[in-house]
């Protein structure tokens, strides 16, 4: 091959190659052009490279710089053409952003707000001395009725106020049956656990689902969870669980929270109350609370005779509501984003 003829080839090129990256509309095409020019392995640029061994030796001196030269322009025109098409491959105007608005914010995940309770209430109750344990959601009928002194003819037994579930593919018809199960309705099941296994002194709190068949409303959700404490020792007295209580609550509603206490009955606590607390002009019950039935520490095998206790048993989102100012227990529970970010 001689001078002229290369020279005239790397003429070509140039021209070709700019008429290309000029013509592309958008990114895809820019690319098809730039690969077929400049590509590294077949590119045309490549071939004419390689013809330049061809040239008689004293031309391979001005053929190579040419070469250069031709190179240049070809990089210079694809450089000029990737500036037009913008670096998001599509010009400015054909975009459907707005470069010039100022960024959104990054949405990024957080705990819900019924967690975030659950870690504030083990904050405080750690504080006040008390440990957290757990238990199971599924529970059988001694550890959540007849430990707890509940009777078999009682009304919290009722297979419509609870959900029992089928063993071994059969549905429990005799909900007094020991092999019944069920999806606990109260976490006062953990006090029996707990002192099953542990012997006096003990302090703590476990904080869980519990299920009830009712149907949802704005204060009623068939899950919900509740904060179980449990006190036992050979002094503890009534007293102590006001104070408990009240510390408890004002620590977390605030100090200005106005508390009270309903003699109440519960079969697992003698004497027993129900504690409210006063919201939005009228009196919320946060829960139910008493002194340990001396027949539930007999039932987990300690001596009436050696040790009392408290227990109580608070739901969680009632306390949560009150402090966040929520109005219907279902907002909890929908998954809308535009509530749970309020969090
Ligand atoms: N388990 C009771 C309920 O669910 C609350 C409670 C717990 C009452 C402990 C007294 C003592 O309503």
């Amino acid at each position: 091959m001689d001078l002229q003829a290369f020279l005239t080839a790397l003429d070509e090129l140039t021209k070709q190659a700019s008429g290309d990256f000029a013509a592309a509309g958008d990114s895809e095409a820019l690319e098809a052009a730039r690969v077929q020019y400049l590509g590294a392995r077949s590119g045309r640029l490549k071939d004419v490279q390689k013809q330049m061994g061809a040239l008689p030796k004293e031309a391979k001196r001005e053929g190579g710089m040419s070469f250069n030269a031709c190179k240049t322009k070809v990089q210079a025109a694809l450089e000029e053409a990737t500036e037009r098409l913008g670096s998001g491959g599509a010009t400015v105007s054909d975009s459907a952003i707005d470069p010039t608005l100022p960024g959104t914010k990054l949405h990024i995940g957080r705990t819900h707000p019924i967690t975030q309770t659950i870690e504030h209430l083990k904050d405080i109750m750690g504080r006040l001395g008390f440990s957290v344990v757990e238990g199971p959601e599924v529970e059988d009928t001694w550890h959540n009725f007849i430990a707890l002194n509940i009777p078999e003819d009682h009304p919290a037994r009722d297979p419509l106020d609870n959900f029992y579930l089928t063993v071994a593919g059969k549905a429990v018809v005799d909900a007094s049956a020991s092999e019944a199960r069920l999806l606990r309705s109260q976490t006062s099941t953990v006090q029996i656990r707990v002192m099953e296994n542990t012997p006096p002194p003990v302090r703590i709190i476990s904080l869980g689902r519990v299920y009830r068949p009712d149907p949802p409303d704005a204060t009623h959700f068939p899950m919900f969870h509740q904060m179980e404490g449990l006190w036992i020792d050979t002094s503890v007295n009534m007293a102590q669980l006001k104070s408990v209580l009240r510390l408890f609550a004002t620590s977390y509603l605030g100090s200005d929270v106005s508390i009270r206490f309903r003699p109440s009955f519960f079969p697992f606590t003698e004497p027993s109350v129900e504690a409210d607390f006063y919201w939005n002009g009228s009196w919320v019950e946060f829960g139910g609370a008493g002194m340990v039935d001396p027949n539930v520490l007999k039932a987990v095998g300690y001596d009436p005779e050696e040790v009392t206790g408290f227990a109580f048993g608070l739901g969680v989102e009632r306390l949560c509501m009150g402090r966040h100012n929520v109005t219907d227990i279902r907002d909890l529970y929908r998954n809308d984003l535009r509530f749970l970010h309020q969090f």
